[in-house]
């Protein structure tokens, strides 16, 4: 049996092989099978300058872009000189063009080539090719995505995130902190156990108080996922999450949170204070960075329901992934089963791995 051999069929499936988190040689083809291929998020449109550079996935994918403002139109270009290869922007800045400082070419905000020096007898010049390249770009509410390479466009990724939340008002989450951890395990043994709620009465006993365990439900897209928590009570309900003005939340039970998934590493978690993004990056095949953003709609609730002490939260979690990264490098543990009650999210998970490291 192929480490990528998962079968549709829950109740007769195997988990994905331990190799795929062991053996380093995966780990690298992942970068292009499926990082490169999948939308990586860029951030919010909130304080943006006219240049921005960013690296898609620092020390992993390493790909530097930059995202350029011009007459109130956004672009994703690629940051890489079309001279000699220099990084041209370093630091945010409200110039009005970009100018590289090697050698003086300058293109403007869309990317578009304007001039070089030295260069009057080059012959068929400039070309296209002279331009920054575009890098295929997605904007959802006020949050921001690139993909180097999609395997599919941004709204098969997004939709049905957008679709479900439609009813939300993003205009009053406003930043309120941004922190790094880092996880001693495989990137995606990070993912798979957020894409259950099994663990929660064993590893959370304070959220588990904070949810209803029997209605926790999963629902699965081609490319997403969607957790939903219903809360005990109605005190810290999502309901009174405020609206936007002529749409209604659909929802008749309390939700406690939301939890969005973006294959194959983004966590939107929607809380009745707001929303919490977290972006699970890879940098080694043992260690791995979670990014938390963390923005705020209505900080009197900050302390209520699931959405409180997330800290805590994420710490359970940790200890508990690395503990099944020591436990998968062992060589009496292969592959499990799954639940088919419990563990949809995670044999969707697996199918997703599967299907573009092979494709
Ligand atoms: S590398 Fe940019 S002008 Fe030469
Ligand atoms: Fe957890």
């Amino acid at each position: 049996m192929s480490v990528f051999d998962i079968n549709p069929d829950i109740r007769q499936a195997h988990t994905l092989a331990s190799d795929f988190y062991t053996d380093e040689k995966y780990f690298e083809q992942s970068k292009e099978k499926i990082f490169a291929r999948s939308w990586q998020f860029l951030g919010t449109m909130d304080n943006l300058e006219n240049l921005n550079p960013q690296t898609i996935l620092e020390n992993f994918l390493d790909e530097p872009v930059l995202i350029s403002r011009l007459a109130n139109e956004l672009y994703c270009l690629s940051n890489v000189c079309t001279h000699r290869g220099n990084v041209l922007i370093e630091n945010a800045c409200n110039d009005d063009g970009i100018r590289c400082r090697y050698h003086g070419r300058r293109f403007d905000g869309s990317g578009k080539f304007l001039s070089m020096p030295e260069f009057e007898t080059v012959e068929n010049f400039p070309t296209e090719r002279d331009d920054l390249p575009r890098i295929p770009f997605g904007v959802w509410e006020k949050f921001l995505f690139a993909a180097i390479n999609p395997i599919a466009p941004f709204e098969n990724f997004i939709g049905e995130m957008r679709e479900q939340l439609h009813w939300l008002n993003f205009e009053h989450l406003k930043f309120a902190s941004a922190k790094d951890y880092f996880v001693r395990a495989h990137w995606a043994l990070y993912c798979e156990n957020y894409l259950e709620g099994f663990h929660v009465p064993f590893v959370h006993q304070s959220l588990n108080q904070a949810i209803d365990y029997g209605s926790y439900a999963s629902e699965l897209f081609p490319f997403s996922s969607l957790q939903t928590a219903f809360s005990k009570s109605s005190a810290d309900d999502i309901n009174a999450a405020e609206t936007k003005s002529s749409k209604q939340n659909p929802f008749e039970k309390n939700i406690a949170a939301f939890y969005f998934f973006i294959f194959p590493n983004l966590m939107f978690n929607f809380y009745p204070w707001g929303l919490s993004v977290n972006v699970v990056k890879p940098l080694k095949p043992d260690l791995t960075r979670i990014s938390y953003l963390t923005l705020v709609s209505d900080e009197s609730k900050l302390n209520q329901g699931a959405g409180a002490d997330l800290e805590t939260v994420e710490l359970e979690d940790q200890t508990i992934v690395e503990s099944v990264q020591k436990g998968i490098r062992w060589r009496f543990y292969s592959d499990g089963r799954y639940s088919p009650a419990r563990e949809q999210g995670t044999h969707h998970f697996h199918q997703l791995i599967a299907k573009f490291m092979t494709d």
